[in-house]
């Protein structure tokens, strides 16, 4: 059974009179275990793909499957309850809380969840180290480099370590170098059983992928 099935979800944006369709008719299957890209340009939906996986936003009609079972979010709170054991999510641009140290914006992943405690301190520095980052705990994320902050971006949607990782452009504006070493964190999660989407401009980056989908309106 597909982890992720959606058919024939729509999703427009705007008013009744002045309406912006995205997506149409979309159908996709992510069977689990796959490490599969989204590929498409500038406003194509791919965002807004993730959203609605996420339950982050709802599609207009449409069915959403996770594990077979149909998901009908459609408010904030049941999307926090769907997403917190299911989903882990890189979103666009990293998102960290420039006011929180590296340590707590990972501690973020296991917000709403039920580690806590030591339980949630060893989980948050077993996540930092097998990121590398360990030592920058401490240091806030305007010193950090980008190649760091997207470190600190996969820690906190690991945290939790979900069936799911949904990634928006994780190695967008990096250096090829470090392009490579997020590639191999994405890689090596996905090996030990974690199912990834992650939307990507490069083809570089898809091709380490098992398949792409393509978002191609107009
Ligand atoms: N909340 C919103 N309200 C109105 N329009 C929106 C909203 N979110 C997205 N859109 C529009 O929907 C279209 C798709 O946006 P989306 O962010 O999904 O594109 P994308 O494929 O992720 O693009 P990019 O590669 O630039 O990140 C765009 O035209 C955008 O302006
Ligand atoms: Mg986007």
């Amino acid at each position: 059974m597909a982890l992720i099935e959606l058919q024939g979800i729509n999703k427009s944006f705007g008013t009744k009179d002045k309406k912006v369709s995205v997506l149409e008719n979309l159908s996709l299957k992510v069977e689990e275990g796959e490490m599969v890209a989204i590929m498409g340009k500038s406003g194509a939906g791919k965002t807004t793909l993730l959203n609605i996986i996420a339950a982050i936003d709802y599609p207009d009609s449409g069915t959403y499957l996770y594990d077979g079972k149909e998901v009908k979010t459609r408010n904030t709170s049941q999307g926090i309850k769907f997403r917190k054991d299911r989903i882990g999510l890189i979103v666009q641009h990293f998102a960290l809380i420039n006011d929180f140290k590296v340590y707590d914006n990972v501690e973020l992943g296991l917000w709403e969840t039920n580690v806590k405690g030591s339980a949630r301190k060893k989980r948050v520095m077993e996540v930092l180290e097998s990121l590398g980052i360990a030592d920058l705990k401490d240091k806030y994320p305007n010193v950090l480099s980008g190649g760091e902050k997207q470190r600190v971006a996969i820690g906190r949607a690991i945290a939790n370590n979900h069936k799911l990782l949904l990634a928006d452009e994780p190695t967008g504006s990096l250096d090829s170098d470090t392009e490579q070493d997020i590639l191999n964190i994405l890689k090596d999660l996905n090996s030990k059983g974690m199912t990834i989407v992650m939307v990507t401009h490069d083809e570089d980056v898809a091709n380490v992928c098992d398949r792409t989908i393509f978002l191609d309106k107009h």
